[in-house]
Parts: C-alpha cells; sequence; structure tokens
C-alpha cells in the first residue's frame, strides 16, 4: 500500500495580475490531502474509489491520471481520498489531488520521477479538467512546497524551470522562506461562499475593457508583488503585511473582492499584520498575516467566517508509507 500526501496553497501576492503576465506569489499550506493506493486482489473488472465503482464523470483528474500514467490493461486499483483542503475555495485542494495521485501512479509503477515531472503531468489533468485552462501555480505549488513566484520572465537565482503548456509559457522559481516569516501563523478566513474563477477572471476582461483606467491597478499589484518577494526573502513580516493590505485595496478596485470578503479582511487586521482576499475573489477565502493567531481566528469566527490556522511553506508531496 501506498499512501502519498500533497499540500493545498494560498496566494500571497498577485492573483488577478498573473493573468495578464504579472507574477504572482503562493505559498503552500499545511492543510493536507491524502491519497492510498493498492492494486486489487480480487478480479473486479474496475477501479474503486473511497469503496465504490470509480466513474469518469465524477472524478476527471482520477481517470485521466490513470489513463496517461497507468495505463488501461493494467491491475485494478483500489484508492482513497481524505483530505484536510476545503474545496472550491481557492485552496488548491483538486491541485493537492492531481499531485498525489501522480505521485503515487508513477511510484506504483516504478516510473522515474522527479518533482518536475509530477508538477508537469498534475498541471496537464487539472488543465484537462478545467477545460484546457489552468495556470501551474497551484500544481507546482503543492508540488514543490514552500515558496512558489510564478511569472512569464526569468526572475533571478530563484528560477527553477520553465513550463510550456498550449502556447502558454511560465517561469516558475522557488524559495525557501526566511525564518521570520515563518514564524508567523496564516490565518485562513473562510466566507462560505463558492466563487466561480473563471466568470471572475471575465469579469474582470470586461471591466479593464470598459474601464481602461484600471489597468493602473494591476500595473500596482504587479509593483507591489516584487516588493512582497523582497521583503519575504528578507524576511520583512511587517512590510509583508503592508503590502498585503495595499494589494487587497487593488483587487477591490478590480471589482473581485465582495461585502464578506472585506468584512473579513476588516476584523482580522484588528489583530493581524496583514490581510486580504487570497485568489480569485468574489467569495472563497482571505488571508492574515498574524503573531496572534487565536485571536484573529476568533474575530473571524465571530464574524461568521469559519478559520484555519496555518503553518506555511510547508513541505510539498511526500511518500508517507510504501510497504
Ligand atoms: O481560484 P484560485 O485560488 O485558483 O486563484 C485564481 C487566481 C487568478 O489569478 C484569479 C486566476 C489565475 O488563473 O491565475
Amino acid at each position: 500500500m501506498l499512501k502519498i500526501s500533497a499540500p493545498g496553497k494560498c496566494i500571497l501576492l498577485g492573483e488577478h495580475a498573473v493573468v495578464y503576465g504579472h507574477p504572482a506569489l503562493a505559498v503552500s499550506i499545511d492543510l493536507r490531502l491524502q491519497v492510498t493506493i493498492s492494486k486489487q486482489k480480487s478480479n473486479l473488472k474496475y477501479h474503486i474509489l473511497d469503496g465504490k465503482l470509480m466513474k469518469p464523470e465524477n472524478n476527471p483528474h482520477i481517470f485521466s491520471a490513470i489513463n496517461d500514467i497507468w495505463g488501461s490493461n493494467s491491475d485494478m486499483l483500489n484508492i482513497n481520498i481524505s483530505s484536510e483542503i476545503p474545496a472550491s475555495s481557492g485552496l488548491g485542494s483538486s491541485a493537492a489531488l492531481s499531485v498525489a495521485i501522480t505521485t503515487g501512479l508513477l511510484t506504483s509503477k516504478e516510473e522515474e520521477i522527479s518533482l518536475e515531472k509530477i508538477s508537469s503531468i498534475a498541471h496537464k489533468l487539472e488543465a484537462d479538467a478545467q477545460g484546457g485552462l489552468a495556470s501551474p501555480m497551484d500544481t507546482s505549488t503543492s508540488t514543490h512546497g514552500g515558496c512558489i513566484l510564478l511569472a512569464n520572465e526569468k526572475l533571478g537565482k530563484s528560477w527553477l524551470y520553465s513550463r510550456n503548456f498550449k502556447n502558454k509559457s511560465w517561469e516558475i522559481h522557488s524559495f525557501e522562506l526566511h525564518d521570520n516569516i515563518k514564524n508567523v501563523s496564516l490565518v485562513i478566513g473562510h466566507t462560505g461562499i463558492q466563487g466561480s474563477t473563471s466568470k471572475i477572471v471575465r469579469g474582470v476582461s470586461d471591466r479593464l475593457k470598459s474601464n481602461p483606467q484600471l489597468i493602473e491597478d494591476i500595473n500596482a499589484i504587479k509593483a507591489l508583488t516584487k516588493m512582497g518577494v523582497d521583503a519575504v526573502k528578507k524576511g520583512d513580516v511587517d512590510a509583508l503585511g503592508a503590502i498585503m493590505n495595499l494589494n487587497h485595496t487593488h483587487l477591490q478596485n478590480i471589482g473581485v473582492s465582495c461585502n464578506e470578503l472585506d468584512n473579513l479582511v476588516g476584523v482580522a487586521r484588528k489583530s493581524a499584520i496583514g490581510a486580504k482576499l487570497t485568489g480569485a475573489g468574489g467569495g472563497g477565502c482571505i488571508i492574515a498575516l498574524s503573531r496572534n493567531p487565536t485571536q484573529t481566528a476568533r474575530d473571524i469566527e465571530l464574524a461568521g467566517g469559519r478559520s484555519y490556522i496555518c503553518k506555511f511553506g510547508v513541505e510539498g508531496v511526500k511518500i508517507e508509507d510504501n510497504y
């Protein structure tokens, strides 16, 4: 039996601007998804997922993974999934599944394995499941863990590799977080509202056409992300918090926040160093960088949000057991 775990992620800075070719910074979080895989001993002719017959329409990622990696004539598999990552909340739960299942199947097949290979296959699975569109942000953060910077140009020594996919290309960078940054907590506040990333991204594009001035906000997010990368590298927690606050204002200006997100950001800031929405917006989650995570989490809960106190920059995909 093989047990694999992979972490969720959140975007620290740069969402939406990344759609226009600018950098974005994401970190892994210590909410993990676990997959166990074993070969079936019975003569069943189908794969079993969580004790039931696996169906392609319900499990597109897993079916594509089995087709692409495992092949149709191999042994039937028994797969179980458990997850601490809330689904459809911008915290990378489907990417963690793609990464864990890819790692599990490659390992079971005794194929040569590298993090670049895992993240590339998992990215393709995500894109297939989302109708062809997915940036490598979530899958590379879940694979490598730590802190991932995605950009359309190589930005210094932290560059890992380029990813080319369907006429698009990205430069993927990875760096260790400074201890000062690791020593604060990230408190996630979930509004309980599920937003549609593609709808919100289209909304930004429409607003940019009708109000070209908004490009100033996209450019400001780009500049803030670059400053944020320096703050993360130097371990300047207070600068990072202030940059997050400013990033949120520009996300409000481009119309992707909502009352529930603004409310949670407001209450979190009473005890946090900085707070902003994370991911696409329109619902989903906020993140707050806090030295007093219990208080920040309590304030989020009192305001009607669900809170998660997280460590961030944690290890990426991991083989937990193989026997
Ligand atoms: O919904 P999430 O957390 O995966 O974030 C989407 C991030 C955007 O920048 C809004 C879209 C994108 O493709 O990068």
